[in-house]
This record gives structure tokens, C-alpha cells and sequence, in this order.
């Protein structure tokens, strides 16, 4: 079955779904997204990612495409179509289609939005969460605004690259040496007295869906969260690291460039974490 997008009103094969070349998202990345996961038939973490959405979307005076209750039901329509129980779902918001000129276009212009869904299995990235990943550090030389979550990506787009040509699977973003996060995903370490360390909420990361979940099951687990700045030599040091995103869920890290993370094995606190967060969106407790 060929897979079903949503483009701009209309539901059509993926291979169809086209976008005008004066649509902004295309020529200012004036646009935003979200992606978030459904499992089991149900949206995971759904108030999470439709508040940041709007939240994007206010930052930058962009009108919502359309409203919330609408914007579900295209959502839902949209899984059905594609016969998907567990899936990802990618949005993306954008200013509309006008006349290329850098100022906003005329009130009343139409927005763009576009939606594909593809099937997600919440096991699939476990084989890689037993091994654990690599990440290495780099310059983080985005923009001042990354709390909102604007589809103009390209330093993270440069950064995935230069960790995959490395041989790892992320890049720990660095402003003055401080980690801030990885290029699409939250970062995380884990001090020898078994304290998480994560950057704290504010225009230097994405508030991620995810990190705000692990937060609420890191404090199920009683265990000790501090959320601060944390540098890379801390980060070469410490116990465990690992990563968050609606794709990786909990993610073990075991070598932050040529240096490894404890004894370069996935640790037990990453382990619980992540299983204690595939209980919670499976619907049970830890
Ligand atoms: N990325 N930081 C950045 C820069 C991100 O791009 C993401 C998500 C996160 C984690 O956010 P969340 O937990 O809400 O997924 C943090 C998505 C998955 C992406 O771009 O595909």
C-alpha cells in the first residue's frame, strides 16, 4: 500500500505530495515542525507536542494552520489512511506560499502544512540501545532561538553529518565548551554519585517532549536530576551519558569522542530510565 501525506488540504501518495516553490518553509525555512509518536493506536505524549507547536508558532507570530481539534483529526484521519497502530508522525507548519520578499505576507495568506506517517516500532531501536552509541562534540553555531522548533536545520543537518563521518551516531552540540544538546535529540550525563545532568530549558535547547518525560520517570525512580550546564570535560568523565528524542527514546551513549563514557558499556541508570520510559508510553508504570 502506497504511503499516504497530507498536503495542504488533501490526502495523497507520498510520491504526489508536492509543495509550491514559493511555499516560505521552502525558500526562508519560514516554517516549523513537530514529530511525535503513536503507539499502540493512541498518540503518545499528544498535549506535549501540540503545546510546543503552538508554542513555535506564537514565537514567530506565524497563524496556526488550523485549529487544535482539526489539526487532531487530520492527524488521526491520516493514520488511518496508512493502517498504522504504531507510528511517527512528522507535521510541518509554514508561513504559506507568496511572492519571494523577506517580509511576512499579506494577512490572510494561507499557511502551509503538511503531514506524512510511517510505521514505528517502540522495540526497533533496542539492538542499538544494548550496544549503546558514539557521539562526538561540535561547534554549536545555531541561532539564538533553538527552543523553537523551526525546520532551518542546517547546522544540525552539518553536524549529524560530521558525526556520521566519524563513525557515531550523534554530535553533542558545544558553546564554550558547555554541551548543550545533541543535533536532534537532548543530551545527558550521569555523574559518579548516579546524578542526571542535562542542559536546563531556555533558548540554548529544544525542550524536548521526551526529556520532560524521562524527568517525570527519573523522579519515579527517585533518582537525583540536576539540570544544569554541564561541560565536556564533565561529560568525558562521567559515569553514563546518554540521549533523548521522540526517535531514540532513551538512548545509552558510550564514548563522547575518542573517549569512553565509564567502561563503555551502556549503564544501569540509562538502562532503567529507558525501560521505566517504554513502560510509561506503553501505558504501564515502572
Ligand atoms: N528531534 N533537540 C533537538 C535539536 C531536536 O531536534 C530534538 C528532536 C530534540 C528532542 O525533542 P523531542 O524529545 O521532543 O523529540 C532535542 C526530532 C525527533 C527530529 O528532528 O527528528
Amino acid at each position: 500500500m502506497a504511503q499516504i501525506a497530507y498536503v495542504n488540504g488533501r490526502y495523497v501518495p507520498l510520491r504526489d505530495a508536492n509543495v509550491h516553490i514559493e511555499d516560505r518553509g521552502y525558500q526562508f525555512a519560514d516554517g516549523i515542525y513537530e514529530v511525535c509518536l503513536v503507539i499502540d493506536g493512541a498518540f503518545w505524549d499528544l498535549e506535549g507536542h501540540l503545546a510546543r507547536m503552538e508554542r513555535s508558532l506564537g514565537e514567530l507570530d506565524m497563524p496556526a494552520p488550523m485549529s487544535r481539534a482539526a489539526l487532531l483529526q487530520t492527524m488521526k484521519e491520516l493514520i488511518r489512511r496508512n493502517r498504522l497502530r504504531d507510528a511517527l508522525v512528522y507535521i510541518q507548519a509554514t508561513r504559506g506560499v507568496a511572492a519571494r520578499n523577506h517580509v511576512f505576507p499579506p494577512e490572510g495568506t494561507p499557511g502551509g502544512l503538511v503531514m506524512t506517517a510511517k510505521r514505528f516500532d517502540l522495540d526497533g531501536s533496542d539492538a542499538i540501545a544494548e550496544t549503546g552509541v558514539r557521539v562526538i562534540s561540535h561547534p554549536d553555531i545555531r541561532w539564538g532561538r533553538v527552543d523553537i522548533k523551526s525546520v532551518s536545520l542546517l547546522p544540525n543537518v552539518l553536524a549529524k553529518q560530521a558525526a556520521k563521518e566519524a563513525g557515531a551516531a550523534e554530535a553533542w552540540l558545544t558553546c564554550d565548551d558547555v554541551v548543550t544538546e545533541g543535533s536532534s535529540s537532548n543530551a545527558w550525563i550521569v555523574d559518579s554519585d548516579g546524578t542526571l545532568i542535562t542542559h536546563p530549558k531556555g533558548n540554548h535547547i529544544l525542550g524536548g517532549i521526551t526529556r520532560e518525560t524521562a524527568l517525570a520517570c527519573a523522579a519515579e525512580l527517585q533518582m537525583r536530576v540536576e539540570e544544569r550546564p554541564f561541560t565536556l570535560v564533565e561529560a568525558r568523565a562521567a559515569a553514563e551519558a546518554f540521549i533523548t528524542s521522540a526517535t531514540n527514546l532513551v538512548t545509552p551513549v558510550i564514548a563522547v569522542d575518542d573517549a569512553a563514557i565509564g567502561d563503555g558499556k551502556p549503564g544501569p541508570v540509562s538502562r532503567r530510565l529507558r525501560e521505566a520510559y517504554k513502560l510509561r508510553a506503553r501505558g504501564l508504570r515502572a
